[in-house]
């Protein structure tokens, strides 16, 4: 189903600071410290502030060289570099997932234990391989870039910035997941009442990825072509 060849080396870095916890029973409870906890996440993502700038002029100057359409014919194109878009598909798709399903649930066309069980196995493969993604690129991939062509080291760290940024929104999302999974099971009411958030972390994720990973690409895949990285 999903294409996981995308890069072993992606996963190298793999280990989930935030631990998203899979749906299972809930042997702690629900108490008031935790609802306090979630309106101060929901809090944090309210005043998140998602990079609204796009890349800075001559960061895109390879760009006009190398524009996106003529990529795949272009003899520096290698599998690396198809099979880290292909993971950028996978984390668009798995962030539209995530935000329709909680719609669903909203909309009570899902029952709250089918919605517990999608965002368990959905919000994880998100939460986890994303940070199993960007720890490789802060490590390995973008140093390779800079050393490459160092015009672009100031591209290359807003997108690091944006990573730090991700890591903020990914734990609230975990905390707040996890929540709503435990309430689907205890209360699925509450669990209701609380999905809007989780829908609205859900929206800021799509948003941000939708910038990110398009900055990214634009920036990252002129450089291999021009430079004959990667492959
Ligand atoms: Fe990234
Ligand atoms: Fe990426």
């Amino acid at each position: 189903m999903w294409d996981m060849r995308y890069s072993s080396e992606a996963f190298a870095f793999g280990t989930d600071p935030h631990g998203f916890v899979r749906k299972g029973p809930c042997h702690d409870g629900i108490g008031a410290t935790d609802r306090l906890q979630s309106k101060r996440h929901l809090n944090m993502i309210s005043e998140f502030e998602m990079r609204n700038t796009g890349m800075p002029a001559d960061m895109q100057i390879l760009l006009d060289t190398y524009p996106r359409d003529t990529w795949q014919a272009h003899p520096g194109f290698k599998e690396n570099t198809e099979h880290w878009l292909g993971a950028h598909k996978m984390f668009r798709q798995l962030g539209g997932i995530i935000r329709v399903e909680t719609e669903k649930f909203l909309d009570k066309s899902r029952s709250a234990d089918d919605f517990a069980a999608r965002l368990s196995y959905y919000g994880d493969m998100m939460v986890r391989n994303l940070h199993g993604h960007h720890g490789w690129e802060d490590h390995t991939y973008f140093p390779e870039l800079m050393a490459a062509d160092p015009r672009f080291t100031a591209g290359l760290e807003i997108l690091e910035k944006d990573h730090q940024d991700l890591d903020v929104v990914l734990e609230s999302f975990s905390k707040t997941a996890n929540r709503v999974i435990q309430l689907a099971a205890l209360d699925p009411k509450q669990a209701l009442s609380e999905a809007g958030g989780l829908h609205s972390i859900a929206e800021v994720i799509e948003a941000f990825l939708k910038r990110h990973l398009s900055d990214e690409e634009e920036l990252a895949v002129p450089i291999i072509l021009h430079h004959r990285l990667r492959g």
